[in-house]
């Protein structure tokens, strides 16, 4: 920032960037002593937004729409995560645990992506050299793509501008820095200051951005955060507790939020799995153990067919736990609760573990019926039967509500052998159940 005579002074927090126009020993926001510098406001509520006088307002349907050039990534399920595709002038942040294959995807992507152009791959945790390795194993084509091996965003941006690239790759962002912005890498103020310059960067040019952030399991580093409003995309990357990725838009200017990608981190890096509707149960031989039952969800435009497992115990303590990561454990609560009420059977002197096979996230409400016919079974030790598929919402009151897309959910389980189909709807191949007790007569007469 150029320091200009007319300016006036305000001081800045290192740290947070907090602004206030007195300095301070002590950051009332971030509470950091002698973080205060001085600095010159710039005078925005002044400066002109196409630099030919006051912004002023124009008829909406006098507007020309914005054109959406896609680049593909050359991974379907990356492409189906972003909407179909890198949008163009658009920045996507890709946040992770330190690990979980953050370098490894945009590296492959800086590979495959479908462009004429150069492709800047930007590290400030890796030399030139550690990452010729890594795409030496990966087995990807180089010709398009050059390496910066620096932190300093001056250095970035100059690099920028000598070889105009089509897509740029910052990885990481809590790596990148410019004394611009403070005396204290990392801070938050670091991270806005870099991102927004490099965002404005290919935001004036056709090229796409994507920046990388690792994000600790609780959330400990809270700095992508700060940059999710600035991003057109925050795409997160989650892992099971095998080798299998999940790829998830938690907002995309460009795209539905609901797809997920799924890979499998492998000896040659990142393989996508196109067809993993099965991926998520369990194959086996005779009859089903007491706790289980299966779903069909979407995630998406797509169909999985979902194991859920539940396990009751008599709780030690006087207080019930509940211990579900994958389905949200309010919900879990809710089921049994609305179990107990309408059929009696008590779980709320019971600790309950909800777990879905293959580690997916379930949010969809259609996972409520099989949850409840998990719980039932794992209560009383009747195992549900082979072959048999649930989906429907459960309401308080007990009853069963219709799910979305019931058809495509049929078509699906009965594909990977689960013919019967339990539902609220008329459907063919359904047997319709608008209540529980009529559910545990399904499920459990014979
Ligand atoms: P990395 O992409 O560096 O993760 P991040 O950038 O998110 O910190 O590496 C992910 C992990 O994957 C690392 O532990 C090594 C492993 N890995 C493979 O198993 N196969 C491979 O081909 C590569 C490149 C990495
Ligand atoms: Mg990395």
């Amino acid at each position: 920032m150029s320091k200009k005579k007319d300016s006036s002074v305000v001081y800045r927090c290192a740290s947070c960037g907090y602004t206030q126009p007195r300095w301070l020993g002590r950051c009332p926001e971030c509470g950091e002593w002698n973080s205060f510098e001085e600095c010159f406001s710039q005078p925005q509520a002044n400066v002109p937004f196409s630099g030919q006088g006051p912004a002023k307002p124009v008829p909406l349907k006098s507007v020309n729409p914005m054109e959406c050039a896609r680049l593909s990534t050359g991974t379907s399920e990356f492409d189906r995560v972003l909407g179909g595709g890198a949008t163009r002038c658009s920045a996507v942040l890709i946040g992770g645990e330190p690990g979980i294959g953050k370098s490894t995807l945009l590296l492959q992507t800086a590979a495959l992506i479908e462009t004429n152009g150069r492709v800047l791959y930007v590290s400030g945790e890796e030399s030139a050299s550690q990452i010729r390795s890594r795409a030496d194993r990966l087995g990807i084509s180089l010709e398009k793509i050059d390496i910066l091996s620096a932190s300093r965003l001056e250095d970035v941006m100059s690099a920028l501008n000598d070889l105009n690239p089509v897509c740029v790759i910052v990885d990481s962002i809590q790596t990148v820095y410019s004394p611009e912005a403070g005396l204290i890498p990392g801070t938050v103020s670091q991270l806005k200051y870099c991102s927004n310059e490099l965002i404005s960067w290919v935001k004036e040019r056709d090229s796409v951005l994507f920046i990388s952030a690792h994000v600790t399991k609780d959330g400990g580093i809270a700095g992508p955060k700060a940059l999710e409003h600035m991003v057109d995309t925050v795409i997160t990357f989650e892992r099971n507790s095998d080798d299998v990725r999940f790829l998830r838009a938690q907002k995309n200017r460009f795209g539905s939020v609901d797809e997920l990608g799924i890979f499998s981190m492998g000896e040659h890096g990142l393989v996508q799995i196109e067809d993993p509707s099965s991926m998520f149960i369990t194959r086996r031989t005779g009859a089903l153990p007491a706790g289980i039952a299966v779903v069909p969800v979407f995630e998406g435009s797509r169909v999985f067919l979902v194991e859920i497992q539940a396990l009751t115990i008599p709780a030690k303590a006087s207080i019930t736990r509940v211990f579900s990561e994958k389905i949200e454990s309010a919900r879990v609560s809710r089921i049994a609760a609305v179990l107990e009420k309408k059929l009696g059977i008590k779980l709320s002197e019971y600790d309950l573990y909800v777990n879905v096979a293959g580690g997916v996230r379930i949010s969809e409400s259609a996972v409520d019926l099989a949850l409840a016919a998990a719980l039932y079974s794992a209560r009383t030790d009747l195992p549900c039967p082979q072959g048999l598929a649930l989906a429907g919402e459960i309401s308080l009151a007990g009853e069963i509500r219709p799910v979305a897309r019931l058809k495509q959910r049929v078509k699906t389980a009965q594909t990977l052998g689960f013919p019967r189909i339990l539902a609220p709807e008329e459907c063919e191949g359904v047997t319709k159940v608008q209540d529980l007790k009529t559910l545990i007569k399904e499920l459990f007469a014979k």
